[in-house]
């Protein structure tokens, strides 16, 4: 028996055929253009990715026996705001997870609804990239838009949606649109009525291993794939990439170094961080989770290699780089797209700092690698500021494919980190819902105990991680003493 697992990256769409013991198969990946609009404005179209679905599934059973696939799972991008009219046109292209434009909306929630109430309702407070503030920015905005709208989904429900035709969110990706009572696992009848939406106009809810439907008979054919595929809800993939390297179980600690930066801690039971630094969700194998999630992360390298230095060779700009560790005098502040966890601010942007004649190309490279390090390290520090212990995490994601990366994080943290065999957390986690929807396994955790291997740990140097916490005493100084700045930077 064979499955697809699909993760719908804010850049790509990665897709793994797995075998049921685990084994990946063939892979495949599908680009699509991010929109910039305007500064601080991120969105997509889904037809972009309804067609990388169908180029990428087509590529992945190349040379394969279509017939064994049983089942379909999607790790999206959360918090996305997709908007169908009732002839399931898509209303206007998505409003995504980094988009910082509802600044106000956002304000509006924690200051007038309050921040006490919509934690009493969802467990959460209000950021900018959830998705209600950006339903309120468009009923403001775009009432045209707002009147239309029959149906309110994720980015991964609409490909879901395409397959099998069924409106549906599992409860992990409807954690992070701020109308989900979390801890009830139910929509929020309150936030709903703050929000203006009807709850018919909302997905109904699963959890992630739960099959929704199967694919449709002119999907099927287009697909070359049997009518039989079950499709399950599903999961966001930060729950979909901590199912992949097997983040199960009360205090499995998992941290994705993709696009966004995440630190990802599983529990069995619900909580709340007191401050809201950290979002209270769900998790994709029935129980909860805590997160802190930055905006730009293994994006900070890409925009610094591609875009500065022109190179897309990213292993070359970090040779030499090792011998360096703990020595750099250049900080590098990764708000590209402002920062949600923990400081919450639209307005904060990139910044180096300690720049001189001498400073290096390899400096700044590194600057911008640690820079990230030590904004996971902030989320880090709100978990054991809540008594929340992470003696050992996981590691995913594209950054954790750099060794000088990982070994920054690594002493950064000052914790082992364990890699999985496969980097690929949300698309395995895809394959592996899926496996547990299609009757494969019983439930997630057994799933994950069985198929996820680690295949390294590495553990930090003491001298090392001794150097770097004199630097990150210095660098968590640097955003308070420049937000003023940013906010005039903006006016
Ligand atoms: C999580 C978040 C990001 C996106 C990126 O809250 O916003 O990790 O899911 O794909």
């Amino acid at each position: 028996m064979y499955t697809i697992g699909i993760d719908l990256g804010t850049s790509t769409m990665k897709l793994l055929l797995v075998e049921e013991t685990g084994e990946i198969l063939n892979s495949a990946v599908e680009e699509y253009p991010l929109l910039f609009p305007h500064p601080g404005w991120s969105e997509q179209e889904p037809k972009e990715w309804w067609g990388a679905l169908i180029s990428g599934v087509t590529d992945l059973l190349t040379g394969f026996d279509a017939k064994k696939v049983a089942g379909i799972g999607v790790g999206g991008q959360m918090h996305g705001l997709v908007t169908l009219d009732a002839h399931d046109n898509v209303i206007r292209p998505a409003i995504l997870w980094n988009d910082g434009r509802t600044a106000e909306e956002t304000e509006w929630l924690n200051t007038e609804i309050g921040k006490e109430r919509l934690s009493a309702y969802t467990g959460n407070i209000a950021f900018a990239g959830f998705t209600a503030p950006k339903i309120l920015w468009m009923q403001k905005h775009e009432p045209e838009h707002f009147a239309k709208i029959d149906k309110i989904m994720l980015p991964k429900d609409y490909l879901n949606y395409r397959l099998t035709g069924v409106h549906a969110c599992d409860f992990s990706d409807a954690s992070g649109m701020l109308l989900l009572d979390v801890q009830h696992r139910c929509w929020s009848k309150e936030m709903l009525a703050i929000c203006g939406v009807k709850e018919t106009q909302l997905p109904k809810l699963f959890e992630s291993y739960e099959v929704i439907g199967t694919i449709l008979p002119e999907v099927a054919k287009t697909l070359g794939l049997p009518e039989t595929v079950k499709v399950v809800a599903g999961a966001g993939d930060n729950a979909a990439a901590a199912v992949g390297t097997g983040t199960v179980g009360n205090g499995a600690c998992n941290i994705s170094l993709g696009t966004s930066g995440t630190i990802f801690i599983s529990s069995e039971a619900f909580g709340v961080d007191p401050m809201n630094g950290l979002h209270a969700f769900a998790h994709a194998d029935g129980t909860w989770h805590l997160m802190g999630c930055m905006l730009s992360a293994a994006s900070c390298n890409k925009w610094f290699c591609e875009e500065i230095l022109k190179t897309t060779d990213f292993p070359a700009e970090q040779v030499g780089m090792e011998r360096n560790l703990g020595e750099n005098r250049v900080f590098f502040l990764p708000y590209l797209m402002g920062e949600r966890s923990p400081i919450n601010d639209t307005d904060a942007r990139g910044a180096f700092v300690g720049l001189s004649l001498d400073t290096t190309r390899r400096d700044t490279v590194q600057a911008v690698l640690e820079g990230v390090a030590f904004a996971i390290r902030d989320s880090f520090e709100v978990a054991k500021a809540i008594g929340v212990e992470i003696p050992r995490s996981k590691l995913c994601g594209g950054g954790a494919k750099s060794p000088v990366w990982r070994k920054i994080l690594c002493n950064v943290l000052n914790i082992p980190l364990d890699l999985p065999q496969t980097e690929q957390g949300p698309g395995m986690g895809g394959a592996m819902l899926a496996m547990v929807g299609a009757g494969r396994y019983p439930d997630v955790v057994t799933c994950a105990k069985e198929l996820v291997h680690v295949k390294e740990t590495l553990l930090p140097d003491p001298a090392l991680a001794a150097k770097y916490e004199e630097k990150y005493q210095i660098f968590r100084k640097i955003y308070p003493s420049l937000k003023a700045f940013y906010k005039e930077c903006k006016a």
